[in-house]
């Protein structure tokens, strides 16, 4: 069992996919604590429910980055987190973090990195043309969402798609996306080298790190 802990700021949908997965018999990962940066995190209460340690660590009330981040690490140590998810915790973390916690601090993002990092990623698709989104879980360094990639999620943009509905379909592949990544780490089969993962699982498949709209095969 790969003990988590999850990182929040707000609505918690992934968390809530998370703690799903990890009720099912045989999902080799179990949510050790969940920290929010602020009170009004909704997604505390999805925790709470869960009978999940939850705790409220404001980063207003630490002097510095550094000094909020150890707060958050002292409480993932004492619950012996062993895998630390971001699941929208909109605070940037510093390279002390990341460095600590290198290649067991995994994020999930709302596009097929690298393109669109950053915030409103789905009007930005939109607003380029993109035919195709997605997500991302990707290993976390210090410059913002960028590390080695785990897993993507693919997903068709719509000609009459809305900035919510792009996020709505997203979302839903984010939910598939988050406890599969999660789960091929806690079996042991990503290796990273040379800031690329490998995934080595001989039941399934590498293609287990991709999932994908259809083609349409029968047309050049
Ligand atoms: C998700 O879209 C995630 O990809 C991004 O922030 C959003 C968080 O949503 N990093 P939720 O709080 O998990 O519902």
């Amino acid at each position: 069992m790969l003990n988590l802990g999850v990182l929040i700021s707000g609505r918690g949908s992934n968390l809530r996919a998370l703690i799903d997965a990890c009720a099912q018999p045989g999902f080799p990962a179990k949510i050790s604590c969940v920290i929010a940066n602020n009170g009004s995190a909704k997604g505390l209460d999805y925790a709470k429910d869960a009978s999940i340690p939850a705790f409220v660590i404001p980063h207003k009330d630490f002097a510095s980055r550094q000094a909020f981040e150890e707060a958050l690490d002292a409480t993932m140590e004492k619950h012996d987190v062993q895998l630390v998810c971001l699941a929208g915790f909109m605070r940037l973390l510093t390279a002390w973090f990341t460095e600590r916690w290198r290649d067991r601090l995994v994020n999930i993002h709302p596009s097929l990195l690298p393109a669109f990092p950053g915030v409103d990623v789905h009007q930005k698709v939109l607003d380029y043309g993109a035919k195709v989104t997605g997500c991302t879980v990707h290993f976390v360094r210090a410059e913002m969402d960028h590390g080695p990639i785990i897993l993507q999620a693919v997903v068709p943009v719509l000609d009459n798609d809305t900035e919510e509905v792009l996020a709505a379909r997203v979302l839903e592949a984010e939910h598939k996306a988050y406890p599969s990544a999660v789960r091929l780490i806690a079996e042991g089969c990503v290796n990273v080298f040379n800031e690329r993962t490998f995934i080595a699982k001989t039941d399934d498949g590498a293609g287990i790190a991709l999932f994908s709209p259809p083609l349409f095969s029968d047309r050049p």
